[in-house]
C-alpha cells in the first residue's frame, strides 16, 4: 500500500504550514519520515483516501485546496477534494463526464457564486487567504483567476474590443494598443489579426475565436488561467495550437486545464488530478500527481482503468 501522504516541497511557505495538516486537523501523526526541515512543504491531509505521489521538483503553489466540496441545492457534486495546483505548471483535471471537473474549476475562481443554489465548502488558498472566503471579493477573483470555456464566446465586438473591454472595465488606464498587441502576441494570434482588428470576433474561425477568448483572459493581467476543455470544440490543427499556446503560457502563469482527451492531458500537463463519481455521483480526488506518474504509473486501479479506456 502506498503512502497515502505527500509532502509538495514549496520555496516560500505560509506559517500556517509549519506542522503537518494532518496534526493541525487531529487526523493522525505525522509521517515517519516529517522532519522540521519539511515543514517547509505543503501538507495534505493523511486522512485522505486519494493515493499520492511524492513530488520531487521544488515547486510553489499558486492554489491549496482543502477538503473543497461544492453542492447544488442539497445535491453534493464534489467531496472534499484536497490539492495542490503547482505554480507556472499546466494541472489537467480528467476524469469521466460528472465527476465534477467543471464544478471543481469554477470552484477556483468562484464562478460557481454565480449559480442559484450553489454552495462550497473547505478552503482554496490563494497568496495567503481563502477566497472561498465570503468576504473576499469575487469579482476581484475572477481578475486575477481567469477562465477559457469549451465553446469560444467572444463578444460581438471587434477583435480589439474584445481584448480591450475587460481591461477598461478594470480600470486600466495605460497604453491600451499595446495591451491589445501584446495579449494578442501572447495568445498566439497576432499574425492572423493585426490587419483587421476592426473585424468582429464572431467573424473568426473557431480556434481563433478560442485564442481570442485566451487573449481577452491574459488582457486583465491574471495569475491563474483555468480551461475547460478548451479544444474540445475544434478541429486537430486548431487544437494543437491552443496545446502550444498552454504550454508557452505556463511561463507565466498557471493553467489548469480540464480535458476528456487522455494524449493531450499526457502532451500539455505538468501535473494530473483524476477524479471519479461513485454510484451516488459524489466526485472525489481519487489520485493526483506528477503526470507521468499519472500515466505510466498509477496507484490506483481506477486510475488506470480510466486512462486506459476501461470505463468513462
Ligand atoms: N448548475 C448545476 N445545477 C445542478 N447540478 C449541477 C450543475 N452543474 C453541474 N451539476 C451536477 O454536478 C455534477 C458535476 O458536474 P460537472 O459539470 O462539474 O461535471 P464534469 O466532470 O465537468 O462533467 P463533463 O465532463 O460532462 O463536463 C453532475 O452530477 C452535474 O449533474
Ligand atoms: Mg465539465
Amino acid at each position: 500500500m502506498p503512502r497515502n501522504f505527500f509532502t509538495l516541497m514549496r520555496s516560500s511557505a505560509p506559517a500556517a504550514t509549519d506542522v503537518p495538516a494532518a496534526t493541525r486537523s487531529g487526523h493522525g501523526t505525522p509521517p515517519p519520515n516529517w522532519t522540521a526541515e519539511a515543514a517547509t512543504g505543503v501538507h495534505l491531509d493523511a486522512s485522505l483516501e486519494a493515493v499520492r505521489h511524492e513530488i520531487t521538483e521544488e515547486v510553489d503553489t499558486a492554489l491549496q485546496l482543502r477538503d473543497v466540496s461544492a453542492f447544488y441545492g442539497d445535491f453534493q457534486a464534489i467531496d472534499r477534494m484536497s490539492m495542490p495546483i503547482p505554480r507556472n505548471r499546466v494541472t489537467a483535471l480528467i476524469g469521466p463526464s460528472g465527476c465534477g471537473k467543471s464544478t471543481l474549476l469554477r470552484c477556483c475562481n468562484r464562478m460557481n457564486d454565480l449559480i442559484p443554489g450553489a454552495r462550497m465548502d473547505g478552503e482554496i488558498e490563494f497568496e495567503g487567504r481563502n477566497l472561498l472566503d465570503p468576504n473576499i471579493d469575487a469579482v476581484e477573483v475572477r481578475r486575477r483567476i481567469g477562465m477559457v470555456f469549451q465553446k469560444p464566446n467572444p463578444f460581438p465586438k471587434s477583435i480589439y474590443e474584445n481584448v480591450a473591454f475587460g481591461a477598461r472595465i478594470n480600470g486600466y488606464s495605460g497604453d491600451m494598443d499595446r495591451l491589445v498587441e501584446d495579449a494578442l502576441r501572447r495568445a498566439a494570434l497576432w499574425d492572423e489579426v493585426r490587419d483587421e482588428l476592426d473585424k468582429s470576433g464572431l467573424a473568426l474561425s473557431g480556434g481563433q475565436q478560442q485564442r481570442l477568448c485566451i487573449a481577452r483572459a491574459i488582457a486583465v493581467q491574471p495569475e491563474i488561467i483555468l480551461m475547460d476543455e478548451p479544444a474540445s470544440a475544434l478541429d486537430p490543427v486548431a487544437t494543437l495550437k491552443i496545446e502550444d499556446l498552454m504550454r508557452e503560457l505556463a511561463e507565466e502563469y498557471t493553467i489548469v486545464v480540464v480535458t476528456h482527451n487522455m494524449q493531450q492531458a499526457g502532451r500539455v500537463s505538468d501535473y494530473t488530478a483524476f477524479l471519479l463519481a461513485g454510484e451516488e455521483r459524489v466526485g472525489r480526488l481519487v489520485e493526483f500527481g506528477p503526470t507521468q506518474d499519472i500515466f505510466t504509473n498509477p496507484l490506483d486501479q481506477r486510475t488506470e482503468d480510466y486512462i486506459t479506456g476501461r470505463y468513462g
